[in-house]
């Protein structure tokens, strides 16, 4: 395809590592999965990281964590703030221990939560918000964590999308109580499926390493808060704590994110390039709205959002890519309200939620990868200006 949505980013180093574990004998969670927990957190500047095997298990474990902490446990029927675009993972977790959402609108140039809107959102039963940075683009991190913490609530950073973008100089990933990663394939750091969760609260990491491999006490330490050993090293062995899953990694996984995560601050750079020819063509273009940066983006991908009042034939312009050999895909799935998975939701929503329906309408994303696309936004262009007049 002349412009790929998504592209390997893997070199020798990657299918070497591989190989090593092979080699190793030892392909379950062990070393190297310590090794890239400890690494990753490092980068961010943070204390502990459990690693699972996506991004979705990552979402799931924390809210289960956050639903078993000792003091103050998230409960059914609590209400948690949420962004009206998001991946479906993002959410699900939050319907499967009980949680009822409150939706808030994006705004239609940054594509993230309209933080204007969250004092309206709150009402007695609020208990956590999740912040959300869509592809690449920090979310107003700063302004949701402040609001948390005035109100008493978690925050829960959905950074599945945004991997090293960093916001006044801080990494996405290092506001909220906890944040999540997404290591699949086409993302910042590709490791075929995996995902990681970040946070500095020791509780959370030990509910944490419990929750992902079947709710037992085995990879905790001895002097954990979570339970009292009893001594038999027996018993012990097969001792379960909490009702949790198995979402372990695999070494494999964790040899490659070593790799990657080493490659990661020049492939954001490469991306970042890309961005800054993406935006000489396309920003202040009426006839667009892209993506304004809040802080810096990592630039997961390119936005397009058709101006409606054009009356423009979106599909005439999609047939248009199609023929010009470009891949594009709606905005991280668009509106989430209008998927038919919301009927097994407890929810409601603050005010209309006009930006996600535009976004869902009239928007699309095109890969980013890191190598030079200037070509390749050079054809985008090209073909949207043709067919957007
Ligand atoms: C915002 C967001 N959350 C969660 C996920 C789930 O990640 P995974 O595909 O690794 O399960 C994704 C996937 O891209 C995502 O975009």
């Amino acid at each position: 395809m002349f412009y790929e949505l998504a592209a390997s980013t893997w070199g020798e180093d990657e299918r070497t590592a591989i190989l090593d574990v092979l080699d190793s004998g030892r392909t379950t969670m062990g070393g190297r999965v310590a090794a890239f927990e400890e690494a990753f957190a490092r980068y961010h500047g943070r204390q502990y990281g459990v690693m699972v095997n996506s991004g979705s298990s990552a979402n799931l474990v924390a809210i289960a964590a956050l639903c078993h902490k000792q003091a103050r446990p998230l409960q059914r029927g609590d209400e948690v703030i949420v962004p009206a675009i998001s991946w479906a993972t993002t959410y699900h977790p939050l319907l499967q221990y009980g949680l009822k959402l409150r939706f808030v609108d994006i705004e239609l140039d940054t594509l993230n939560m309209d933080c204007a809107q969250l004092e309206r959102a709150l009402t007695p039963r609020t208990r956590a918000i999740v912040g959300v940075s869509i592809l690449g683009n920090p979310a107003p991190l700063d302004i949701m964590r402040r609001f948390a913490d005035r109100h008493g609530l978690y925050f829960f950073e959905d950074n599945c999308e945004s991997a090293d973008a960093e916001l006044g100089g801080r990494k996405a990933g290092g506001f909220g109580d906890m944040s999540s990663f997404s290591f699949f394939f086409s993302h910042h750091i590709a490791t075929m499926e995996g995902g990681m969760v970040l946070t500095d609260d020791v509780e959370l990491h030990h509910l944490l390493r419990s929750l992902r491999a079947h709710g037992w006490t085995r990879d905790l330490p001895a002097d954990t808060p979570l339970y009292k050993r009893t001594g038999s090293d027996h018993f012990e062995a097969y001792r379960f704590i909490l009702p949790g899953y198995n979402v372990r990694p695999l070494e494999i996984t964790a040899a490659i994110g070593l790799v990657q995560l080493q490659k990661l601050p020049a492939m954001t750079a490469q991306r970042r390039e890309n961005l800054a020819v993406f935006k000489a063509k396309f920003d202040g273009d009426p006839r667009f709205v892209i993506q304004r940066e809040n802080g810096k983006s990592s630039a997961f991908a390119f936005t397009i959002i058709l101006d409606p009042r054009r009356s423009v034939d979106r599909e005439r312009v999609f047939a248009a890519l199609r023929d010009a050999d470009i891949g594009f895909r709606m905005i991280t799935g668009g509106n989430f309200l209008r998927h038919d998975v919301i009927k097994y939701y407890d929810y409601d929503t603050v005010g209309e939620i006009r930006n996600a329906d535009i976004a869902h309408d009239y928007g699309f994303f095109v890969g980013n990868h890191p190598h030079d696309l200037t070509p390749q936004i050079t054809r985008l262009y090209e073909v949207l200006d043709r067919t957007c007049n």
